[in-house]
């Protein structure tokens, strides 16, 4: 008998006793040690074996017979022997179609690179505000009484619903009723219920290219045909969409994943036009719309779209933090049910005291005052960014994406993709984290480029990084020099 050293003795030894018998080594019916006996051979007393007998008993396991001990239930069967061969299969078999095309993924771009790095200008993160998490530790506090210790209502906490409604209209200029509102957890499960919803496999989707790595990932896994459709300063380039109308376009209209450009107006009414004519839906993912720091917000897709096929999302990820996990859809009315229905069978419903915490934050005007200064220390760290690279802006590097969002893009007019390779090996060497824009395209573009993000380094730290990447851009480009022809193809290209 192996005992296997977790928790109390009479447990593990219950244990030890419990896989012999499924196992096969003590048969049904058969009579179980004295107590006296193994608790000598063990040398442990025999209340330890007296307890492991009862958790027996008590598991069904074994019955206590007066007179004659304790016996092995006449019932207990060893499960059927699963052969070694049939074990090797099912690790490397799929159990599902699903599994097999989850398993196709593979572990994403972002896993780990740069972690470790000093100074890394990573993308994706938002800005972290220690007062900001102090208030939303007193926030929930005071929420776990509010929200009490229910099933949620699946589609959402009624309270946040509304003050959502009222934060859209005010500043997204979306105008829905608590009812449209289905709260979930973060963009990624709305990514979920919409595939769920609306497709089947084979289905068409377009995704931009480049696109948000996250929703390709779950509409690959979902048995989805992914079209790509390219996007251009204006955004998705709606006459290069499939004259079959798709099932789902996906779109990041106030600030493209990763490319950074918002797309035009006349591109809005065009796409909204076409989906309107094709029978197609449009998954608007809006994840970053409130920091803008050059002209006015256009308006949200989903605002001017009269034939009610924009299922809006919008997420607390970026403007408090990740590990919140709380979205919401503002759903067309047409698929409305479904997708509450599948929401509620998925898990039915968010956790309702962090929805009530939040409630209570967007009510008291708190969000709004914390989203003010963290444009403001955004606008910050991003000019000190621009700044740090003005010396290469305009002859080795074209910026794009800075309207919004906190990243931007830095296209690197005087490298090729072996150069950027070097570049990036550089920085690491010293310490400065550098992430590429290509592995989000379907086909590389001509010029390689990066994804600079400004949220994570306060300005000291981006100072030091834009210096250093000043400094490995000048040697790298002293040492990698492109062809003239390739830099003319590139400067008739607007690069
Ligand atoms: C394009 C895009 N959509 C959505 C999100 C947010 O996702 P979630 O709400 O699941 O955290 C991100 C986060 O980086 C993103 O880049």
């Amino acid at each position: 008998l192996d005992l296997d050293g977790r928790g109390a003795l009479f447990e593990q030894l219950a244990r030890a006793l419990k896989r012999a018998i499924l196992d096969g080594r003590l048969l049904a019916n058969g009579r179980l040690p004295s107590t006296r006996f193994l608790a000598m051979r063990l040398g442990v007393s025999r209340n330890t074996v007296l307890g492991a007998y009862e958790l027996l008993c008590a598991e069904q396991l074994a019955v206590a017979v007066p007179g004659s001990g304790t016996r092995v239930t006449a019932t207990t069967r060893p499960p059927a022997k699963i052969p070694t061969k049939v074990l090797v299969s099912s690790k490397a078999r799929a159990p599902s179609r699903y599994a097999a095309r989850a398993r196709r993924l593979g572990p994403g771009t972002l896993a780990r690179a740069g972690r470790d790095l000093r100074y890394n200008l990573q993308y994706g993160e938002p800005l972290m505000s220690a007062p900001l998490f102090q208030a939303w530790r007193r926030k929930l506090a005071a929420a776990a009484l509010s929200a009490g210790p229910g099933y949620p209502r699946p589609g959402g906490y009624l309270p946040l619903r509304a003050v959502i409604c009222d934060y859209l209209a005010r500043r997204r200029g979306v105008t829905c009723a608590e009812e449209d509102v289905l709260i979930v957890g973060g963009t990624q499960q709305a990514f979920t219920l919409a595939a769920r919803v609306l497709l089947d496999e084979g289905d068409a989707v377009v995704l931009e290219d480049p696109h948000y790595e996250m929703a390709l990932g779950t509409l690959r896994a979902h048995g989805a045909r992914i079209v790509s459709t390219r996007v251009d300063a204006q955004g998705l380039v709606v006459h290069e969409l499939p004259p079959r109308g798709p099932r789902l376009i996906c779109v990041t209209p106030s600030h493209q994943f990763p490319s950074g450009e918002v797309m035009s107006f006349a591109r809005r009414v065009e796409l909204l036009d076409y989906a309107a004519r094709q029978d197609s839906w449009i998954l608007e993912d809006d994840y970053d719309s409130e920091f803008r720091y050059e002209g006015r917000p256009l308006p949200a897709l989903r605002s001017l779209d009269l034939a009610d096929r924009v299922i809006y999302v919008g997420s607390f990820s970026k403007t408090l933090f990740p590990s919140l996990r709380l979205a919401y859809m503002v759903c067309p009315a047409a698929i409305r049910e479904d997708l509450f229905r599948a929401k509620r069978l998925d898990d039915l419903g968010s956790p309702a005291i962090d929805q009530a915490a939040l409630a209570a934050f967007l009510r008291g005007r708190r969000f709004e005052k914390h989203l003010l200064k963290s444009i403001s220390e955004l606008r910050r760290r991003r000019q000190t960014l621009l700044e740090g690279l003005n010396g290469h802006i305009g002859t080795s590097i074209k910026i794009a994406g800075a309207a919004a969002g906190m990243h931007v893009v830095a296209w690197l007019r005087r490298l090729d993709y072996a150069g950027l390779s070097r570049l990036i090996a550089m920085a690491a060497e010293r310490d400065l984290g550098l992430h590429p824009i290509h592995p989000y395209y379907r086909t590389p573009p001509l010029c390689p480029g990066l994804l600079l993000g400004f949220a994570g380094l306060p300005i000291a730290q981006l100072e030091k990084a834009t210096a250093l990447l000043s400094q490995c851009l000048t040697e790298v480009e002293s040492t990698w020099p492109l062809s003239p022809q390739i830099l003319a193809l590139r400067a008739n290209l607007g690069m």
